[in-house]
């Protein structure tokens, strides 16, 4: 990003690359998570929910993809190091169950998931409406992702 496009960003350029940090470490989380999830779900059904995670942690992955590149835009860098993380990320990790036959719980784990993202993205567009118009953008896209994954998982409770 060239410095006019910098110079109107209405914002504390620190604070909105810190809030994508801790945005970029929530969706490395959520990737982790739902890969893991995939890998690990056992019993009745499970291929289907395993295909599910494993779409959806794509997205999360591609989340983090695009918050990369924004940050490295603003002229900053993404967290290096993986141990900064969960230290770093707006929701605490979330383990997966020990029985990975436990698919209710599999789905519940990515509903809480999937709405605390869908806070903290709701939280950065109010925050950058008017004043940073591409990181609008982009949390706008992100977050009707995280409603459409959320919207997923709870039908699929509900059945
Ligand atoms: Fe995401
Ligand atoms: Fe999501």
């Amino acid at each position: 990003m060239g410095k006019q496009a910098r110079a109107i960003v209405d914002l504390s350029l620190k604070e909105l690359v810190r809030d994508l940090n801790k945005a970029y470490a929530d969706e490395w989380l959520a990737y982790y998570l739902y890969w893991y999830m995939a890998q690990m779900v056992s019993g009745r059904a499970y291929e289907d929910i395993k295909e599910m995670l494993e779409k959806i942690a794509k997205d999360e992955l591609e989340h983090a993809t695009e918050l990369a590149d924004l940050i490295v835009k603003l002229g900053d860098a993404p967290l290096a190091n993986p141990m900064e993380l969960e230290k770093n990320a707006n929701n605490a990790y979330l383990m997966p169950p020990k029985n990975t036959a436990d698919i209710n719980r599999i789905i519940r784990i990515v509903a809480e998931a999937e709405a605390g993202a869908i806070e903290v993205y709701s939280k950065l567009a109010k925050k950058t409406f008017g004043k940073d118009h591409v990181t609008y953008q982009l949390v706008t896209h992100i977050l009707s992702e995280e409603v459409d994954h959320e919207e997923i998982f709870e039908n699929l409770l509900e059945r």
